[in-house]
């Protein structure tokens, strides 16, 4: 079986590690297409190097656009990938616009399309992930889940006899770099003590950064808190934080480079909280049992907050009171799955492509 995965974006390469490591151990061929979506080294090759994922064996290098001209350039490039590889599937992985783009040509190329991270929902059509994903999802013929409650979403939208359950490749990953940077030395940038209570950090979601009024109060916030907070800066945070004259480095904050993900794990791990606009960090917080904050309305990881361990604070104000709240209850449960999402998804994408009869 010959598998075409594409991505562009930080998640999706820490998505893409362990999938690689089990399509190669199940003796499959696996082609890499890198969009370029995301082209800074500390956003795009430390993953590679760090999460030992092969180089890309195709970089359409499209960069930074508006939403539009983005997922257009990847959607035009992607025809001469298709038709060189012609892949059994073309894995595409989470919700950003490397994902939709994918999608796009795969089925406009009539490629068997198949979705990691399947029937996820946030029910906010203002996100540009929500359609992504979405849009991905119904034009996939396998939607791989990763909880109940994606299958569920995926079932209640007709797709069950496309959906499957594989768990959580993200949680695979985070379990085998838990296991490594445990016992190393935590090293936190920006001179902060890693023996003091702290906090980490990160915000780079449009609804966060885009609007100069909630950003400096999302500041102000990290700002007064009781502890020191790394902010791990994405760039566009820093950009618009610029284009706005807003200093990230006041009060508590002490604004850095993002982190590789191993140092990132090993930051987190031994933190007092976590506050966070992305999906896979609120996740993260949780497999560490870390309490998460989370800068927005809503979530895809809707487990996190059932289980106490994810307070949504998306109206700012009570950001600070949210952070401080007393540890939540000890839980055993693994909504997330096993650590072994990834050999599912190999087995899935076989099954599925014998029902096929593919060639
Ligand atoms: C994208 C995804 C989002 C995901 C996030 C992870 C979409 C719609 N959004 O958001 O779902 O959570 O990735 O990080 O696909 N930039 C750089 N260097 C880079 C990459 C980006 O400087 O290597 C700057 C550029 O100014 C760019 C901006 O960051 O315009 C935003 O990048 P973009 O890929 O458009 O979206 P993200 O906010 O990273």
């Amino acid at each position: 079986m010959k598998v075409l995965s594409v991505v562009g974006a930080r998640p999706q390469f820490v998505k893409l590690a362990p999938v690689a490591t089990a399509l190669r151990a199940a003796g499959h061929e696996h082609v890499i297409v890198h969009t370029g979506q995301h082209y800074d080294v500390a956003m795009s090759d430390v993953f590679f190097t760090d999460l030992g994922i092969p180089a890309p064996d195709t970089h359409l290098a499209v960069g930074s656009d508006t939403h539009g001209r983005q997922t257009g350039a990847m959607l035009a490039a992607m025809d001469g990938v298709l038709e060189e590889h012609r892949p059994d599937w073309v894995l595409v992985y989470g919700d950003t616009n490397s994902t939709i783009a994918g999608a796009l040509s795969a089925v406009k190329m009539h490629l068997p399309l198949a979705h990691l991270e399947a029937g996820l929902r946030s029910f906010n059509r203002r996100m540009p992930e929500e359609h992504n994903r979405v849009l991905t999802d119904h034009a996939a013929d396998l939607c791989l889940a990763p909880t109940e409650v994606a299958l569920g979403h995926l079932a209640a939208e007709g797709l069950a006899d496309v959906s499957v359950l594989v768990g959580d490749v993200m949680t695979d990953v985070l379990l085998t770099v838990r296991d490594a940077v445990a016992g190393t030395e935590n090293v936190l940038p920006g001179g902060v003590d890693p023996a003091q209570r702290y906090y980490v950090a990160t915000l780079h979601r449009a609804e966060n950064t885009d609007d100069p009024q909630r950003l400096r109060a999302i500041v102000d916030e990290l700002a007064g808190l009781d502890a020191p907070v790394v902010l791990l800066a994405h760039p566009r945070l820093r950009a618009r934080a610029a284009e706005q004259s807003l200093d990230l480095s006041r009060g508590a904050v002490v604004a850095t480079d993002p982190l590789p993900y191993p140092a990132l794990i090993r930051a987190a791990m031994d933190s007092a909280g976590v506050i966070t606009d992305s999906g896979g960090l609120q996740k993260e917080a949780f497999l560490l049992r870390v309490p998460c904050t989370t800068v927005r309305t809503e979530t895809e990881w809707t487990e996190t907050v059932d289980l106490g361990w994810n307070v949504l604070a998306g109206g700012v104000s009570g950001l600070a009171e949210a952070v401080a709240r007393p540890a939540p209850q000890a839980t055993d449960a693994t909504p997330y799955g096993d650590g072994h999402a990834a050999e599912r998804v190999a087995t899935a994408l076989e099954a599925a492509g014998r029902g096929r009869a593919l060639a």
